[in-house]
């Protein structure tokens, strides 16, 4: 769908590229890049193309979609961004959440993903329920991103990969451990160690083992290990989907 994105004042976009300093001191200096991309992701991933509510409209920070099940720990999140998001008062906080996790990729080393302000906040939180469930399978996620978001089998294996960074904790889902050993550094390591099999000290969830498992996962799965390159071209398109769900559609 070709996208017709609004036009922001010079302020605007000035503000916008201050942010984006602010947000590199931030994660540097708190380490915290797996959880802004996070943020992003889970800010984004409401989306509904049926119904068109949901999505990375700044919802986040509302308490009621804090307490959903799926985003437990984000309220860390959202916590360390206000200090930011109040030297920026200009910024929407749909804009400011996107920024974070494009910032999160690029400072960790992994792609640009090009960044179009202008969303504006939304006033309701989406209903619970729209994120996936990590204990299931491959058509559970092709209903979550495909029938529900409007993304393709591609966009879920390349999006997949942002667990290359980050960790679970036992204490906000239920799960533990990193995906691979270098979880600051965005890379194609997920899908090298995805191939490798289960190792001591790193974990699979359900959902990215099922992507061995599909026959039409498994084969881009193979190619992002073997090419980092091809994944950093796919990722940073599906992200940038991603980020601009139900935004600036024409
Ligand atoms: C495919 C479906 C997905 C499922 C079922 C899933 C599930 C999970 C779970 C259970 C956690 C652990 C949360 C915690 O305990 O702190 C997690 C963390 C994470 N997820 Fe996903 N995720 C999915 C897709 C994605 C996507 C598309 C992205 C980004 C592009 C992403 C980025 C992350 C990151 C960066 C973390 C680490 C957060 C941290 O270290 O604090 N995930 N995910």
């Amino acid at each position: 769908m070709t996208k017709s994105y609004p036009i922001v004042s010079e302020e605007y976009k000035k503000a916008v590229e201050n942010a984006k300093r602010k947000l590199r001191g931030l994660i540097n200096e708190k380490n915290c890049a797996p959880i802004m991309l996070r943020i992003a992701w889970h800010s984004a991933g409401t989306y509904d193309v049926k119904s068109k509510t949901g999505g990375p409209f700044g919802t986040m920070k509302h308490p009621a979609e804090l307490a959903h099940g799926a985003n437990s720990g984000l309220d860390i999140a959202v916590r360390l961004l206000e200090p930011i998001k109040a030297q920026f008062p200009i910024i929407s906080y749909a804009d400011f959440y996107q920024l974070a996790g494009v910032v999160a990729v690029e400072v960790t080393g992994g792609p640009e993903i090009p960044f179009h302000p202008g969303r504006e906040d939304k006033p309701e939180p989406p209903p619970e329920g729209r994120l996936p469930d990590a204990t299931k399978g491959s058509d559970h996620l092709r209903d979550v991103f495909g029938a529900q978001m409007g993304l393709s089998d591609k966009d879920i294996v390349a999006l997949s990969g942002g667990h290359t960074l980050g960790r679970c904790h036992k204490e906000r889902s239920g799960f533990e451990g990193p995906w691979t050993s270098n979880p600051v550094v965005f890379d194609n390591s997920y899908f090298k160690e995805l191939l490798s099999g289960d190792k001591e000290g790193l974990l699979q969830l359900p959902t990215d083992k099922a992507l061995l498992s599909d026959p039409v996962f498994r084969p881009l799965v193979e190619k992002y290990a073997a090419d980092e390159d091809a994944f950093f071209a796919d990722y940073a398109e599906a992200h940038l989907k991603l980020s601009e769900l139900g935004f600036a559609e024409a």
